[in-house]
């Protein structure tokens, strides 16, 4: 255990960062290992990672000195934010900050930044296709971590910019699953047409990171990207019918009407959907399935993700 080298973990409660610690953790003979940062060293889900054998340190991506002691003697560190618990990509791009001065000064040799798209590289704040939201992004959960990435540059920081994808658990947890319409029938939503959506199991992006630490200084300085499958809303609404042994339709509503749903954040991700849609090209693209199998052989489809989770997708 002494001679391993420690990956510290932001997020590690979370669905990304759980899943690498669980990856490192589950590989007992493999040549790192886990430390597991939290605002909450005592809640039930860091002693679940401490009794996989992680060490379990206290850490606030908005506090540089706690970061800085997170990744003190770490070789490595797993960095993610969390836009969806405040809905500011200036916060984002604050606590990204704080984690490439902490990486810097704790003198890490591999970050790997959990990151997405600038999407206003594609459709500039000009462009009227879709509208700008918060005066200077057009998809603000996914603009600000790709602003970030500079971040991470110019600190000087070995960093690899993972680009994951829509996880299937938001069929679960977000709010995404089959909905009863008016005539009773279940049917998914999204503004996406007959394109294709990268998707991929929450646990299986935290798996691909550890194959990325696994593979040393191969994809430092550079962009990679992870899928478990690409799939069209039709044939995601097939894959749930069959799974749940209920007919589930599929609504391709027009961007317009998704952005004007109301929930927090549905301009946000309507604009994302919409991004998605008319860059299908590029976004799959980004997103190799063979390379993400490469880094995790147990990449799950959607299928397989189906069958083991089923049974929690909540059906109104
Ligand atoms: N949902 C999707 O389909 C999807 C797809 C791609 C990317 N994303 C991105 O994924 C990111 C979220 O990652 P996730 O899903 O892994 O998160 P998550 O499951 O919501 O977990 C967040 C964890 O982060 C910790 N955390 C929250 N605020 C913190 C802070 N200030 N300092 C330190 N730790 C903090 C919490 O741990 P403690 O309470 O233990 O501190 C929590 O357990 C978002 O930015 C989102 O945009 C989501």
């Amino acid at each position: 255990m002494a001679d391993k080298k420690i990956i510290a973990i932001v997020g590690a409660t979370g669905a990304q960062g759980g899943g690498l610690v669980r990856a490192i953790m589950n590989d007992k003979g493999g040549q790192f290992t886990a430390r597991a940062l939290t605002r909450d060293v005592n809640s039930d889900k860091a002693k679940a990672l401490a009794a996989l054998g992680a060490e379990v340190v206290k850490a606030d991506v908005d506090d540089l000195e706690s970061l800085k002691k997170g990744f003190a003697g770490a070789y490595g560190a797993f960095c993610v934010t969390f836009y969806w618990a405040h809905l500011s990509p200036e916060k984002e791009l604050a606590q990204a900050r704080l984690m490439a001065q902490a990486a810097k000064h704790a003198g890490l040799q591999h970050v790997i930044w959990s990151t997405l798209e600038d999407t206003r590289k594609w459709v500039p704040l000009s462009d009227d296709r879709m509208p700008t939201l918060m005066e200077k992004y057009k998809v603000p959960h996914f603009d600000a971590k790709g602003e970030a990435n500079q971040l991470f540059t110019e600190a000087g920081v070995p960093t690899t910019f993972l680009h994951t994808s829509f996880y299937w658990d938001n069929f679960i947890f977000f709010g995404s699953g089959p909905q009863r319409g008016p005539d009773g029938k279940l049917a998914i939503t999204f503004p996406l047409g007959d394109k294709k959506l990268p998707g991929i199991a929450a646990e299986d992006i935290g798996k691909c990171a550890y194959g990325i630490f696994k593979k040393g200084r191969e994809f430092i300085g550079k962009s990679v990207g992870i899928a478990g499958e690409h799939l069209t809303g039709a044939q995601m609404a097939a894959a749930l019918t069959k799974a749940l042994g209920q007919e589930v339709g599929y609504n391709a509503v027009e961007p317009d009407v998704y952005r004007s749903f109301g929930f927090p954040g549905a301009d946000d991700l309507g604009n994302m959907f919409q991004f998605k849609r008319d860059f299908e090209k590029d976004f799959c693209g980004a997103r190799n399935l063979d390379f993400a199998r490469s880094l995790n052989p147990a990449l799950q489809t959607f299928e397989q993700w189906l069958a083991q989770n089923k049974d929690r997708i909540p059906l109104d």
